[in-house]
């Protein structure tokens, strides 16, 4: 897998912007037409980490982030989605995805400290009652639930720094795992390219409150 560090990057200047959550839900919108212009490294990692705090059930992380910047493996991403330009347009493209197996493999780490060293390993045993019998692709499926809350967070945490960014489903999730060496048990949460606005979009056309909710 080719990857691009920061120092074979340009720097673009780092994002001012900090939208409130409320302000960063009622502006995003996809936007598949970016400005051609390196992304800010710092921006890119503190948008990462905001996403990294989404909640998990028993805080099991479950997601990773796979960042593609490298124009020659970006080409190759756009192929496996089925040619959709906004990948080759967005200077970076960051592929959400679960690794269920490694949560299983590695779940001490995700114990909070304050458990102590009991606690750590009935964290271990809480998961192995709850994901022990079930296949691989079962538990790769609730490992996914939980990395689509990151997903989100992703896409707001992006649009709060003054980011834009379009989630995409519509790719080959095979040619994406041979493409970026990722193991096949991983499921996607998808695919988000993340730029600078070079495209208004569509407003957003939503269902009322009404339309969707019952109060009880
Ligand atoms: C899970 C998911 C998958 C999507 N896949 C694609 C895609 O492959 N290609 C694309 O152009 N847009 C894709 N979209 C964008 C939707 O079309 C878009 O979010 C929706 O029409 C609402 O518009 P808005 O995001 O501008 O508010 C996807 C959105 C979501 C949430």
């Amino acid at each position: 897998m080719a990857v691009m560090t920061n120092s074979t990057l340009e720097t673009s200047t780092r994002s001012s912007t900090n939208l409130s959550v409320a302000d960063a839900i009622r502006t995003r919108v996809s936007i598949r037409k970016y400005v051609q212009e390196p992304m800010n490294q710092d921006d890119l990692r503190e948008i990462l980490e905001l996403a990294s705090r989404a909640p998990s059930a028993w805080n099991a992380q479950t997601w990773r982030f796979a960042v593609v910047q490298s124009p020659e493996v970006k080409t190759k991403l756009q192929a496996a989605a089925y040619g959709q330009g906004q990948i080759g347009s967005a200077p970076t493209v960051i592929v959400v995805y679960s690794d269920m197996e490694d949560t299983l493999d590695t779940v001490e780490e995700t114990a909070h400290p304050g458990m102590g060293d009991e606690g750590r390993a009935n964290q271990r045993k809480t998961f192995e009652g709850a994901f022990g019998q079930q296949d691989v692709a079962q538990r790769g499926q609730w490992g996914l639930s939980q990395a689509n809350i990151a997903f989100g967070f992703l896409m707001l945490a992006a649009r709060s720094k003054g980011y834009d960014t379009v989630p995409m489903l519509g790719f080959n999730p095979q040619a994406v795992r041979e493409l970026l060496g990722l193991p096949d048990h991983v499921q996607f949460a998808g695919l988000l390219p993340i730029g600078k606005r070079a495209e208004d979009g569509f407003p957003q056309h939503r269902h009322t409150v009404e339309r969707v909710t019952k109060f009880y």
